[in-house]
């Protein structure tokens, strides 16, 4: 799980799991600054990673995050997918582009979660998911709306990460 700071990883990750405070959720951004592993049942483990783009954050631990992720991404065998999680209310960020880049250069599955749908009037949700995915180059089959508070597509995208789950496995059993 990826994405800007406050964005809603922890409580995204509390939806998909059931659990009401598994993950640490708060106001101020910034809180998750390490990776904290969660496992969502027996087959697979969600990890939250720290938010990208806090202003606040120095040259170094922006260079270790960089460091953090690229490390993560790569040469993982067992990492089934990435899911990348973007604001409904928020056009894409010189931030979020530069994760689109580091993301289009590797080869791990992504899933793109649109949080807090409900901040958005339904009849406009649409429009803004489309200039979102657009704007980073992502099909309409990898984005998923949510919201952590309604629930709302939060079945879906459970549905979707164990589909990844399930392919990733057989892929290395294939190999195997
Ligand atoms: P960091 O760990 O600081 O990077 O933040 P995060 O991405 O884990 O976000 P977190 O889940 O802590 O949520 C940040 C804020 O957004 C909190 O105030 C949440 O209550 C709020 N929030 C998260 N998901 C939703 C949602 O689906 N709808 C609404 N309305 N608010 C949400
Ligand atoms: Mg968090």
């Amino acid at each position: 799980m990826i994405g800007r700071s406050n964005v809603g990883k922890s409580s995204l990750i509390n939806a998909v799991t059931g659990r009401k405070a598994i993950a640490r959720t708060s106001r101020t951004p910034g809180l998750t600054r390490l990776c904290n592993v969660f496992a969502a049942d027996t087959r697979y483990y969600l990890v939250d990673l720290p938010g990208y783009g806090w202003a606040r954050a120095s040259r170094t631990e922006r260079a270790g995050f960089a460091r953090l992720l690229q490390g993560y991404l790569t040469g993982r065998p067992t990492l089934a997918g990435v899911v990348w999680l973007l604001d409904i209310r928020h056009p894409p960020s010189r931030d979020d582009r530069a994760m689109g880049e580091l993301l289009g250069g590797v080869a791990v599955p992504v899933l793109a979660a649109i949080t807090k749908a409900d901040k958005v009037p339904r009849g406009r949700r649409a429009e803004q998911v489309r200039a979102i995915c657009a704007g980073l180059d992502l099909g309409d089959d990898q984005c998923i709306i949510t919201s952590a508070h309604t629930k709302e597509g939060i079945g879906d995208l459970r549905d979707s990460i164990e589909s990844l789950v399930e392919g990733g496995r057989r892929g290395s059993e294939e190999s195997a």
